[in-house]
């Protein structure tokens, strides 16, 4: 399998830039807040989004010094920390005790704590980024948070309806996940000064790869010897229904459907049903017919990239593509 560090190697000057960048701005004045800052950016994650804005912006610059431009470092610095908030936010959300392999900071501190630390690190990159006056960055990557709460609040409704339809779970994981990974991909784009129609072509690559992206997450969470650092089988527990289960759900009839639902129902509270439903989805192929409708959104993805030359970047964009719908981490 395609490694991130291959796929980052073309790159590497400037996600160096990015990281000691990062490491400089966010700081915090106090023991308890140093120590929970520490705490969320010492395990820094695949870092997708920041590969994302290299690469697009390497692949769209004109020359090659605008490459590693502070643009490009504070656009990837953008994009990380909305990332990076909306995990520690969404394990308060999601009641889960376990981030990147370590307890969550809302396992540490409880909820009340971790809130405030997303809040933190949201408003603190939103002051770095408004004191770097690069203004068009920052409104076209912070103008977006609004739709990932918008993704996120539908999710927790559907959950407690328990109306899930396919169209309502694309438009959840495109609002809550995909809309990041196209602001990151046309945030590169931007920040290297490309034109309009690049900036708009890197942004729909980007969201077809989130599609992609949120599928694959989906996926893990049922599939056995996954390395999510994240326990599995939590979005049974929170009565989610992404799409493993949902196609179970549109395939079964009326008494199969509300026996599932009423599973569902109760795996909150009992994890032998979290089992029976993990184990029904694997038995009926369902993993398999996800990974279908998620090799479209890859295939959709690379096809963007056609429009550019035959370049490292490129190709990277597209291992990066290979990694999305392979990784098991
Ligand atoms: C997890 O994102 C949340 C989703 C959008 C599925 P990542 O899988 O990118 O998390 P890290 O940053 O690598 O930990
Ligand atoms: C993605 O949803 C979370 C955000 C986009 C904030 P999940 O709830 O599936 O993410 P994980 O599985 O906890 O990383
Ligand atoms: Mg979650
Ligand atoms: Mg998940």
């Amino acid at each position: 399998m395609i490694t991130l560090d291959a796929i980052r190697q073309p790159v590497t000057k400037e996600l160096d830039a990015y990281e000691a960048f990062l490491e400089r701005q966010f700081t915090a004045e106090g023991d308890l807040l140093n120590n929970m800052l520490r705490h969320a950016l010492s395990s820094r994650g695949k870092g997708v989004r920041p590969m994302l804005v290299a690469l697009s912006a390497a692949m769209n610059a004109r020359t090659s010094g605008a490459t590693g431009s502070p643009r490009v470092s504070l656009a990837a610095m953008l994009v990380e920390m909305i990332h990076t908030a909306s995990l520690i936010h969404d394990d308060v959300i999601d009641e889960s005790d376990e981030r990147r392999g370590r307890p969550s900071a809302n396992a540490i501190w409880q909820s009340h704590k971790a809130v405030l630390l997303g809040d933190y690190i949201l408003a603190r990159n939103m002051s770095i980024g408004f004191e770097s006056g690069q203004f068009d960055l920052v409104a076209h990557i912070c103008g977006r948070m609004a739709t990932l709460c918008e993704g996120e609040l539908l999710q927790a409704d559907c959950a407690s309806k328990q109306n899930m339809t396919r169209n309502t779970y694309l438009d959840i994981i495109y609002k809550k996940t995909a809309t990041l990974l196209g602001v990151s991909a046309s945030a590169g784009a931007l920040a290297v000064g490309a034109t309009r129609d690049k900036v708009t072509t890197m942004r729909r690559f980007g969201e077809a790869l989130g599609m992609a992206f949120q599928i694959q997450d989906d996926i893990l969470d049922y599939t056995p010897n996954a390395e999510t650092g994240k326990p599995r089988g939590n979005d049974l527990r929170e009565g989610k229904i992404t799409l493993p289960l949902l196609i179970l759900l549109d395939r079964a009839d009326d008494a199969c459907r509300n026996a599932l639902l009423d599973q569902l129902r109760r795996c909150h509270e009992d994890e032998s049903q979290v089992e029976e439903i993990q184990r029904i989805v694997l038995d009926e192929g369902a993993l398999q017919e996800a990974q279908l409708v998620m090799q479209g959104y890859i295939e959709r993805a690379v096809r963007m990239l056609s429009e550019y030359p035959d370049t490292p970047y490129r190709t990277s964009l597209i291992h990066l593509c290979s990694f999305v719908a392979e990784r098991n981490k």
